[in-house]
């Protein structure tokens, strides 16, 4: 397994489709819900963890919230792959980039059911934050780069 930024059209396509199937299908949204206007920016970083065989099994992206603060959005692992490492190795690929580009803090909301994952990767819950398509509560973390 390695993480890195999509580069091909077909690992392009795999990323918002992963993103689509862990984060958006399961709650009933429809196809295109994956995409954030900011997915194009030039300051917003993505990363994929490929399998040895090219297939894409987890993603995620982080962009600069303030000239300080880096964000993270949009982590996901696809299910047969969850809990083996690769959801680790893609936050560490992006908070590296994110410290590279001289952001001092990297901030996320998580699901309830990540907060475990992320709090093992340093970030310390903030305060409750929004719930998601009425059913998902999330959480905002913070971690210093
Ligand atoms: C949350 C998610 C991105 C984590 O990725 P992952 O590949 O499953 O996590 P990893 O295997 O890299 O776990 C890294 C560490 O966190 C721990 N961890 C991961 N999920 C955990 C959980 N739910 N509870 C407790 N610990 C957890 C692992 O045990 C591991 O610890 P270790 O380094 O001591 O072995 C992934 O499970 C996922 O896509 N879940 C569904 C979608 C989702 O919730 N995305 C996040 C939206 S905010």
């Amino acid at each position: 397994m390695r993480v890195t930024t999509p580069q091909l059209p077909a690992e392009w396509a795999a990323y918002y489709q992963l993103r689509y199937e862990v984060l958006r299908q399961p709650w009933q949204q429809p196809p295109g819900s994956e995409r954030a206007p900011d997915d194009d920016a030039p300051g917003t970083v993505h990363a994929v963890a490929l399998a040895d065989d090219g297939a894409v099994i987890g993603v995620g992206r982080l962009h600069a919230a303030t000239a300080t603060q880096a964000q993270v959005r949009f982590m996901a692992v696809h299910p047969a792959w969850q809990g083996k490492g690769v959801g680790g190795a893609v936050l560490t690929y992006l908070e590296k980039e994110g410290r590279q580009r001289g952001l001092a803090e990297c901030v996320l909301h998580a699901r309830a059911a990540a907060v475990p994952f992320y709090e093992r990767a340093g970030y310390a819950v903030v305060a409750p934050s929004h719930t998601l398509f009425g059913s998902v509560p999330h959480f905002l973390m913070r971690k210093e780069l």
